[in-house]
This record gives structure tokens, sequence and C-alpha cells, in this order.
């Protein structure tokens, strides 16, 4: 594990562009696994004005994203997949048939978590997974339980994550109670793995995930048995460290 300390935020999320950029100039055909939440809007507005200067090219690149809320269509203001056509996909050159995100009313969950696991297994799997991190340590929607699950699946929410996300609902009783979520197989088998964190609301979810022991009540644990995992944390998320 390797950790690189950024000042704030506006630098964290440089250092995360910056390696996705190597990534995909490395390699032009890159599967990358993608995340929601405020932690990666940094990093995606990097991408974007690097894209729009003519330093990056997306037009051979895949994306798998990590999760979607269940029972929100995509073009929902709330949905992850509205989410990242607002914030990466509407201003790169990306196909729009190489973006993959779960879909949030597929009827049956079993059979949308192996429809999704399928496309990643046919993709080769992710190159590079970019992950924030939630308050209690899930990663993408792995909630923190009794055992790491996986593949993709159905997650009942937590508390703490219908908290969390209700900042960007009216209330807490619009945040959506479920959602599919790419499980820790999928994040633990990508190549590399980057997690960009900052403020002084993570700290502590950061300090028992890279701390503490390997555990699937903080799910975030598993990365310390990544191969390839950089964590890019701001002094306030570093602060319990
Ligand atoms: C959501 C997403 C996660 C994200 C987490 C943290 O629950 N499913 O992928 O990492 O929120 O969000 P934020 O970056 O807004 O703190």
């Amino acid at each position: 594990m390797r950790i690189i300390r950024a000042t704030n935020p506006t630098e964290a999320g440089r250092h995360t562009a910056t390696i996705i950029a190597s990534q995909v100039t490395l390699k032009p055909d890159s599967v990358l696994g993608l995340a929601t939440g405020s932690s990666p809007i940094e990093t995606y507005k990097y991408l974007v004005e690097w894209y729009k200067q003519g330093n990056l090219d997306f037009s051979q690149v895949y994306t798998v994203n990590l999760d979607e809320y269940i029972g929100l269509p995509a073009d929902h203001e709330q949905s992850y997949a509205r989410f990242m056509y607002n914030h990466l996909f509407d201003h790169i050159n990306i196909r729009p048939d190489h973006v993959y995100i779960p879909n949030g009313l597929a009827p049956e969950n079993a059979a949308e978590g192996a429809r999704y696991d399928g496309i990643i297994k046919d993709l080769g799997g992710v190159d590079l997974q970019l992950l924030g991190i939630g308050t209690n340590g899930h990663i993408g929607f792995n909630e923190p339980g009794e055992a790491f699950i996986t593949g993709t699946h159905c997650v009942d929410l937590s508390e703490a994550t219908i908290l969390a996300n209700s900042r960007f609902f009216e209330s807490a009783d619009m945040v959506p109670k479920q959602a599919y979520s790419v499980g820790v197989q999928t994040i633990m088998q990508a190549k590399r793995v980057v997690m960009v964190a900052t403020g002084k609301n993570k700290a502590s979810a950061i300090r028992d995930a890279f701390c503490g022991p390997v555990t699937p009540k903080v799910p975030a644990s598993i990365l310390q048995l990544h191969p390839d995992f950089v964590l890019v944390a701001d002094e306030e998320a570093l602060s319990l460290m």
C-alpha cells in the first residue's frame, strides 16, 4: 500500500487524476472502474480539463461503475448514472456503448448481478479501480457485515449510509434503501486500485481500514491485501493514522 499525501481536496484530485491520466495514456483501451460521491469530483474536473486541452483521449476507454441505487431510473437527478454523465461522460469523448453502470430498475437482483459480472469478465476485468470510502468504511456499496460479498449484489443500505447520502436528497426518507454494488472480488481483482479520501469525516474510516485488522466489519480494510493499492488523501483524512 502506498499513500500519497495531499494538502487539500483539490490537490488530492489532481494527484488522482494524474494516475488515471497515466493509465489511459499508457493503455488507451483501459477498463476504468469508476466511483461516485463527492470524493472523485475534483478528479473528474481535472480529467475533463486535460481532455479539453487535448491532452487525453477517452475514445477507446471502457468504464464500469461501482454501484447504482435501486429504484431510480438512469435519468433521475440523483442516480449514479446521471452523476457520471454530469461530472464526466458528457464532457469527454467516451463512446456511450463503452459505459457500463448497474441498472437500478432491473427487477431481478440475481440476474442483474450476474449480467453485470458477465460484462466485467468479458471486458477482461478492471485495469484501474477508483474508489471513495464511506464514513463507515464501505467501498462501492459494500457495507459493513459478517462476510465479504464477492459478486455484484443487491445491498440493504445501512442507516449511516442513508444518513450520509441524504445531503443529496430532499430528506433521508427520499434516499433509496437498496442499491446494486459490485462485490469485493471485482475491486480486488482490479490490477490497480486508487482510493481518494479527503476531510475530517473520513479520518476514523481511514484509520480503521488501514491501521486495524482486515475484517468485513470495515470493508475497505481488505485493500490492505491488494498488491497495487494507492491511497490519495489530504491531511485531514490522514489525521488519525
Ligand atoms: C457512496 C458511494 C461510494 C462513495 C461513498 C462516499 O455511498 N456508493 O462509492 O465512496 O458514498 O461518498 P463521498 O465521497 O460523497 O463521501
